[in-house]
């Protein structure tokens, strides 16, 4: 068993740091850690955007490589003197897993082989493999704790499984000293926006349908990117939380339409905007995990009330359309026609 890590002259790498989750990670590392030197490795596909980064880019200790986590190479030179690797590459959206699931297989399972291989031949002192509640699969009752069975039912949640329990594979094999945590949906500022928060507050931004699957009921937990922040670093500076697996929740279960109805409250707009659109395909129905273990090893409660965590969400994305426009009148206009066009 392991002291925590002391984080404040750390070697941190942080891969995926160009998306959502990652981007929000480094800048909390930036403001609690100043004197941490943080690499970030990012491919930066259609979701990793460097206006991201663009505040931290010239900040001494920060640098970036872009490059691929499946790339043995790039990884090896992202890698050295690191102490700690933090990983948020992924392909993430399960509407796109379920049009072509390949790259979801390469990244979130093959890459974290890749990682942890050179993890193992580096010595690192703690790898987190960030992976996701989706794991369990639908719950329909109660709560999953970690010992639940892994029962994912789309592709996405699928290959997860793969980079999920190759991790911990590394530590019962091989000693490195890996933690797996397990979050719920997140949102925030800097979420691309095909995930519904961010797609149904643009679209509502721009007086379009909010197209909700079926019947809307299907129940999600939400955690403000904030929190999961905060709990990941919680995990790296408590002791003994190697090869462990830790659920990370906001404890904020919603429907769709009670997000959608808080979206269009907010912003003053009507309800006619919500449209019923063609399920998406083994659309899990709810998920809900139990986090005391977390609670238990670390003390770490979740601190954005979920009301004033999505009133400044929304308001971020008002305020935000240098950031927005240019992503949606891009490629994205194209996936959006393949997935909505014709629902
Ligand atoms: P995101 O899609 O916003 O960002 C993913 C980032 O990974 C992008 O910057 C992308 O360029 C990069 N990337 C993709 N493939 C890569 C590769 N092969 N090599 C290097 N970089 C690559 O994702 P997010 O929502 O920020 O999620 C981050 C992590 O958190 C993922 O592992 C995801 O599974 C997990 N997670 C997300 C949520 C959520 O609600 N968003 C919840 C639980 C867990
Ligand atoms: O639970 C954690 C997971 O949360 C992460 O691992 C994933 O990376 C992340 O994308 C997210 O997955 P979801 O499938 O839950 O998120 P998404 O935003 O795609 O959908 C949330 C809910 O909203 C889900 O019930 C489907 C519904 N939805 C989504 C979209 C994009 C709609 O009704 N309409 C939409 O247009």
């Amino acid at each position: 068993m392991a002291k925590g890590l002391d984080l404040s002259a750390a070697h941190i790498l942080v891969t995926g740091g160009a998306g959502f989750i990652g981007s929000n990670f480094v800048h909390h590392l930036r403001r609690e850690f100043p004197g941490a030197r943080v690499t970030v490795l990012d491919k930066l596909t259609y979701a990793g955007n460097l206006a991201n980064l663009d505040s931290v880019k010239d900040d001494a200790g920060y640098r970036f490589l872009k490059g691929d986590i499946c790339d043995r190479d790039r990884v090896a030179e992202a890698m050295r003197d690191c102490d700690v690797v933090v990983n948020f590459a992924a392909e993430t959206h399960v509407d796109r897993s379920i049009e072509n699931a390949q790259e979801f297989l390469l990244t979130d399972t093959v890459g974290v082989f890749v990682l942890l291989e050179e993890a193992r031949r580096v010595g690192v002192k703690r790898f987190v493999q960030v992976s996701t509640d989706e794991v369990y699969g639908e719950i329909l009752s109660g709560e999953a704790t970690e010992e639940a069975p892994l029962l994912a039912r789309n592709p996405y949640a699928a290959s997860k499984i793969g980079g999920d329990r190759l991790a911990y594979a590394y530590f019962a094999t091989y000693g490195v000293p890996t933690i797996v945590t397990r979050c719920s949906n997140n949102f925030g500022p800097y979420q691309f926006p095909e995930k519904l928060i961010p797609l149904f507050v643009t679209n509502a931004l721009e007086d379009k349908p909010l197209p909700v699957y079926g019947s809307g009921k299907n129940v999600r937990d939400w955690i403000h990117v904030a929190d999961h922040c905060r709990a990941i670093v919680a995990l790296l500076e408590a002791d003994d939380t190697e090869g462990m697996t830790f659920n990370i929740a906001g404890g904020n279960e919603r429907s769709v339409l009670e997000i959608a109805g808080a979206i269009l409250a907010h912003l003053k707009k009507p309800a006619t905007l919500l449209t019923h659109v063609t399920d998406r395909p083994g659309h899990d129905r709810r998920y809900a995990i139990d986090a005391a273990r977390l609670a238990r090893a670390t003390g770490f409660q979740p601190s954005v009330p979920f009301e004033k965590g999505i009133a400044d969400t929304i308001d971020w994305y008002v305020s935000r359309r240098d950031w927005w426009e240019p992503i949606r009148t891009g490629e994205f206009r194209h996936y959006y026609e393949r997935t909505y066009g014709s629902r």
